[in-house]
């Protein structure tokens, strides 16, 4: 079991499955009819998974600008209570369509937020990929319309996700051993 910062890190999701399962993501995402993509990548937690995902939209042929939106989120635990903007997009988005990739869709308040605000900005459509879904943690009506893979209801570390600012170069995602 890889150790990091002294603690054991259960591997959930390898390394060579999340690249597998981004190849799978970017041709389902070109097999849609859009036109004038825009990747919004919610920062922090997706900018590693954002960076794979668009090298893999252009191996599947697809042209898409990116753009990053820095939101916070207050509350209990993982899960945000008050959604804020702490850094927007300098794109314009009215006419688009829109790729919100974000690394997880937990209580979905983060992902509703960024999404009712680029419909309120007139974009053409709006769609969220994921690289993972915690169901049964959600709070909101949304769903994603791509996601990597189910997540266990356990904190998970790795690939842009953090514990309090740390583990987040890990090239895999995983769980911290003896973590709550
Ligand atoms: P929500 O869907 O608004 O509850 O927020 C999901 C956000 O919380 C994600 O974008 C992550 O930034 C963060 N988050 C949720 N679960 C975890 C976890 O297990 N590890 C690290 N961050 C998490
Ligand atoms: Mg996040």
């Amino acid at each position: 079991m890889p150790a990091t910062r002294g603690k054991s890190i259960e591997v959930l999701f390898s390394a060579e499955a999340i690249a597998a399962r981004n190849l799978e993501l970017a041709r389902e995402i070109a097999s849609r009819e859009f036109h004038d993509l825009l990747v919004v990548s919610v920062l922090k937690g997706s900018f590693i998974f954002a960076a794979d995902l668009i090298r893999a939209m252009h191996g599947a042929g697809l042209s898409p600008e990116v753009e990053f939106i820095l939101i916070s989120s207050y509350g209990a635990g993982t899960s945000s209570g008050e959604v804020k903007i702490l850094r927007d997009v300098d794109s314009t988005v009215a006419g688009r369509d829109v790729l919100i990739v974000d690394d997880i869709l937990e209580s979905g308040k983060t992902l509703k937020f960024t999404r009712d605000l680029m419909l309120g900005r007139g974009a053409k459509s709006v769609s969220v990929a994921v690289l993972l879904d915690k169901r049964k943690r959600r709070q909101t009506d949304i769903e994603a319309d791509f996601v990597g893979f189910e997540c266990p209801d356990r904190f998970v570390v790795g690939y842009g996700m953090d514990a309090a600012h740390a583990f987040r170069e890990l090239p895999f995602v995983g769980t911290i051993e003896g973590a709550i």
